[in-house]
């Protein structure tokens, strides 16, 4: 028999239901980001060493497409979810998904290789939204133990982070990089049997997607996906025949730089539409406007935060000393775990900060331009690290330490307020809309990350950061001017 949720407090206070999500997203972050770890370097290993042996360019152009398109997925992700299949049902299919996915990737060939990414992105796309979805379900709607639940939750995503990226490297870049993929594999494996075993504790949240009042409504939802499918088919054979035709031969570049225009003209068309779509008052309008600057200082951030897996990755690679009190040398994927290192630690002294500080904290705003000028300041240290490094020598690992502590410090500022900022701004009707929007952001931030890394090699690399540098400042002066202004637009809104 299932307790009320309102009188559970089996996890730490908390519904249990949430452990079951919790754990499930930890190893659904501990495959993803172990495997994100490794990609990068396996894509670029020599083909001798057991890598694509792809260069740099071809190399981060994977990535960004591969990084950027889990978070795109989750919009459609999330409407399936919504419309047809239930939250509960798309995190298991998605669960499923993914981890066929890193299995796929284990399998040494090119072919798999490519078709295990796939799986992956459809699988995080279904999974990565719907989870979260159910988090907010557990409580009713004015428990205030919600807010403390999604910190609790966002433990249990940093705590997969650290692990993942302990593992995967271990195996993946000292063994063999398929041993690496696997693992990964095997973690998902893990968080599904969790899952489906603590379903019980999740009553009914979730379990059913939203009614509809009027079957021409679900009419009109089956239509729309089956002309998205029949879309993107038809898109797939017109690419395919191009290529094969010879008219438009397709190369991992230029199918980077065509998504990246429909990446780019998704949020334009997607916010015009939302202003023109109805008569908001003026007092909605700024905050529209709002939400569209904060959308573009979020991907800002992530295009710098995200050079993690990349350049940053690149750079433990190549130009770091890993050699340390006499071990032989670690993976340079072992650097990943840095970032989830820190946030476990930093997550609970800035809960404390915030509440601390009470009143007189800054305001939404001005914590996402204090986020964007510390990873900046990340890059800054970067810059140093890349002068000392320029001749060709292996440099001390507290120089990536130290940037990814700042870079953490940045995360604190403005991911976990980002996404409740954006939905406490948005009028009522389209609430709803605001997780896509945030993870809209790090799709495009992601995309940036991965093809700004592309220049790894064609940059001397000071330039390379500073050019981070130049980013991460400008939009965090820009924003910061803006403060006032959007203070007033935010109407009563901290
Ligand atoms: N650490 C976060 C996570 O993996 C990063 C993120 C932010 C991902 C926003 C998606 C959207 O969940």
């Amino acid at each position: 028999m299932s307790v009320p949720a309102q009188y559970d407090k089996g996890f730490f206070g908390h519904p249990k239901g949430l452990s079951t999500l919790f754990f499930t997203e930890l190893w659904e972050r501990f495959s993803y980001y172990g495997m994100r770890a490794i990609l990068l370097l396996y894509l670029t290993a020599a083909v001798a060493d057991g890598g694509l042996g792809f260069d740099v360019g071809k190399g981060t152009s994977i990535y960004a497409l591969y990084t950027s398109m889990v978070y795109l997925l989750s919009l459609p992700g999330g409407w399936v979810a919504d419309r047809f299949l239930g939250q509960r049902k798309a995190v298991l299919y998605g669960g499923i998904l993914i981890m066929l996915g890193h299995f796929t990737l284990a399998i040494p060939a090119v072919e798999a290789f490519f078709t295990g990414l796939v799986l992956i992105v459809v699988g995080t796309g279904l999974l990565k939204p719907n989870i979260s979805a159910i988090v907010g379900q557990l409580y009713h709607e004015n428990d205030d133990r919600r807010d403390a639940g999604f910190s609790l939750f966002y433990m249990g995503i940093n705590f997969g982070a650290l692990a993942g990226p302990f593992v995967c490297p271990l195996l993946g870049e000292n063994v063999d990089w398929h041993l690496g993929f696997a693992a990964a594999g095997i973690g998902m494996f893990f968080g599904l049997i969790q899952y489906v075993r603590g379903a019980k504790y999740l009553g009914d949240a979730g379990a059913e997607p939203e009614k509809f009042e009027d079957p021409r409504e679900a009419g009109r939802h089956r239509r729309i996906l089956t002309a998205g499918i029949a879309i993107a088919v038809i898109a797939a054979a017109a690419v395919a025949a191009l290529h094969f035709s010879g008219i438009f031969v397709l190369t991992v570049e230029r199918i980077a730089d065509s998504f990246g225009f429909i990446l780019f003209a998704i949020p334009v068309v997607f916010f015009a539409g939302l202003f023109l779509a109805e008569k908001w008052t003026p007092v909605e309008k700024g905050r529209l406007a709002t939400i569209v600057v904060l959308f573009l200082a979020a991907a800002f951030f992530w295009a710098a935060y995200e050079q993690a897996g990349s350049s940053l990755t690149l750079f433990a690679e190549r130009s770091t000393d890993r050699e340390v009190w006499g071990f032989p040398e670690f993976p340079a994927g072992w650097f990943q775990q840095l970032p989830a290192l820190f946030c476990v630690i930093l997550a609970p002294v800035f809960a404390w900060l915030w509440v601390r500080l009470g009143r007189k904290q800054p305001s939404s705003p001005a914590k996402f331009a204090i986020g964007l000028v510390l990873v900046g300041l990340g890059f800054v240290v970067m810059m140093g690290a890349a002068s000392a490094s320029a001749a060709g020598a292996r440099i001390s690992l507290w120089w990536l330490v130290a940037t990814y502590f700042l870079h953490v410090l940045g995360e604190m500022c403005l991911s976990p307020v980002g996404l409740s900022t954006m939905t406490k701004l948005a009028p009522t009707r389209v609430t709803g809309m605001m997780m896509g929007v945030w993870f809209l952001a790090a799709s495009v931030g992601n995309y940036v990350a991965g093809r700004l890394a592309g220049q790894y090699e064609s940059l001397p690399l000071w330039q390379l950061f500073g050019l981070f540098v130049l980013l991460t400042f400008g939009a965090g002066a820009v924003l910061a001017l803006l403060v006032r202004p959007i203070r007033r637009m935010m109407g009563g809104v901290h």
